[in-house]
């Protein structure tokens, strides 16, 4: 017999307690926690062992169909992915408001020529059609549903069969059996499950847009990032006009391929080269400056990382990162003192990479190295270097991978000079270093002399 069971779930970290607190117990934030039910199904089928009957298939016999996918047009978008869209896959795409999520869908609808149904719960027939018209969408096969009730939406899924169906969003959709109101956990949790079973039983892919809150996270349980396939963040800087989708969770593919795009007035255009775009706007002369090579999925990404190092006026000196962990630039700020005395912990030290990308990769450290050791010294690193290693704590500069395909695009994109790790020598042996200069350095102190 099903059991259905009261339990407070937190709107955060989907945490759950038998009872009601102001504060969630697992994550700490306030006022998360909301009421909602669980069904606890006891009634397995017992064998006269009393053992529960189960099967168990071998490996070997499990048939796959080849994954098809759907080439959504967008190859940015399609890169992220991992090669396009998987039949019968639920993408999540979140994104903070008018990021350009909805922008994204219809222009996805552009270039898929079969049935497409784009739900709506946020905006009017009328609106959809003023912005396809904006986007030069014209797709006969695209049918707009200006609806919110999730049972009315699968039951029409599930007669006309469409071959891709995006909910924009799953916060003002709402299941009628459910008493709460639309954006509420066990809402937002039914509404996902009703959707993952539809696509999963007719394959039918679906997107679904989902709020992100203060915090960043997606509005909404946790809950939700386990039910779906893929989990894709639209992220980029209001004032500026870049955009950058990265996958979170990806059950098909990489999660660290980047697709890169541009909103103009026309939608959005996709940036097949993102390192011309990060290192656009450059000054030259500038101390503080210097140009890194990360590797964003399979593709080197150029990015220029600034420093500036100030005399500080009050007791503590701030340091404040942008686009590079907080953490790890103190401790990078420690071992320049400690292994090649340039003091810093009388000064201010700002950084901040440019173009909106957050570098997580540690090859990044080398280059934040260099600019704080510029900005410090106030002296500029020339326009054409190109700088990239991980920093240890004994101020060894630490080999990456991949230093062929960093240092091979370094040159395709007019670099003359790369510092890199000495143990990536034996990645650059064979390679061509016509007109390229190449600088191997072991320890930070070198980096110093060097710079
Ligand atoms: P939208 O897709 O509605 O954002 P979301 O669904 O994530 O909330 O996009 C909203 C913003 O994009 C809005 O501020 C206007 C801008 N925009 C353009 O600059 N150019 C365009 O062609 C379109 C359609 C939108
Ligand atoms: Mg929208």
């Amino acid at each position: 017999m099903a059991k259905v069971k009261t339990v407070f779930m937190c709107k955060e970290c989907g945490g759950k307690t038998p009872k009601w607190s102001g504060q969630c117990p697992f994550c700490g934030e306030w006022n998360t926690m909301e009421e909602t039910t669980e069904v606890q199904n006891s009634g397995k089928k017992v064998t006269s062992l009393g053992l529960t009957s189960v099967n168990a298939v071998q490996l070997s016999e499990i048939n796959i169909n080849d994954t098809k996918r759907i080439d959504t047009g967008i190859k940015e978008f399609n890169r992220v992915l991992g090669g396009g869209l998987v039949e019968g896959s639920i993408v999540l795409l979140s994104g903070d408001p008018g990021i350009g999520k909805s922008t994204l869908l219809l222009q996805i609808c552009n270039n898929i020529k079969e049935n497409i149904l784009y739900v709506t719960g946020e905006e009017s027939a009328g609106q959809i059609k003023l912005r396809a018209e904006r986007l030069k969408t014209d797709n006969p096969n695209l049918k707009v549903m200006c609806q919110t009730d999730m049972l009315a939406i699968c039951d029409y899924i599930k007669t006309e069969k469409p071959k891709l169906v995006l909910i924009d969003s799953i916060q003002t959709m709402c299941h009628e059996g459910i008493a709460s109101s639309p954006g509420s956990i066990t809402q937002v949790r039914e509404c996902t499950n009703l959707l993952l079973k539809v696509g999963k039983n007719y394959n039918i892919p679906i997107i679904i847009v989902g709020h992100i809150n203060k915090g960043g996270d997606i509005a909404g349980p946790k809950v939700m990032e386990h039910i779906v396939d893929t989990v894709l963040y639209f992220d980029g800087e209001k004032s500026s006009a870049y955009r950058i989708l990265r996958a979170h969770k990806n059950r098909f593919g990489s999660t660290n391929e980047i697709g890169v795009f541009e909103m103009g007035s026309c939608g959005l255009t996709e940036v097949e080269n993102p390192s011309s775009l990060m290192l656009s706007g450059r000054l030259d002369g500038v101390s503080g400056s210097s140009v890194c090579c990360v590797l964003e999925g399979t593709r080197p990404v150029f990015v220029e990382v600034q420093g500036l190092v100030a005399e500080s006026g009050f007791g503590n000196a701030r340091r404040m990162a942008g686009g590079f962990d907080y953490n790890r630039l103190n401790l990078i700020l420690a071992v320049l003192e400690k292994r090649t005395g340039i003091i810093f912990n009388t000064m201010d030290v700002y950084l901040n990479v440019v173009g909106g990308l957050k570098l997580e990769e540690p090859a990044a450290d080398l280059a934040v190295t260099a600019s704080l050791i510029s900005a410090q010294r106030d002296i500029p690193i020339s326009g054409d270097v190109c700088v990239f290693g991980e920093i240890g704590l004994s101020g060894e500069v630490r080999a990456v991978p991949q230093a062929a395909a960093r240092v091979a695009e370094a040159k395709r994109l007019g670099f003359k000079h790369c510092i890199v790790p000495k143990g990536c020598f034996k990645q650059l042996m064979n390679f061509n270093v016509d007109g390229m200069k190449i600088d191997y350095i072991r320890t930070v102190s070198e980096l110093a002399k060097i710079l």
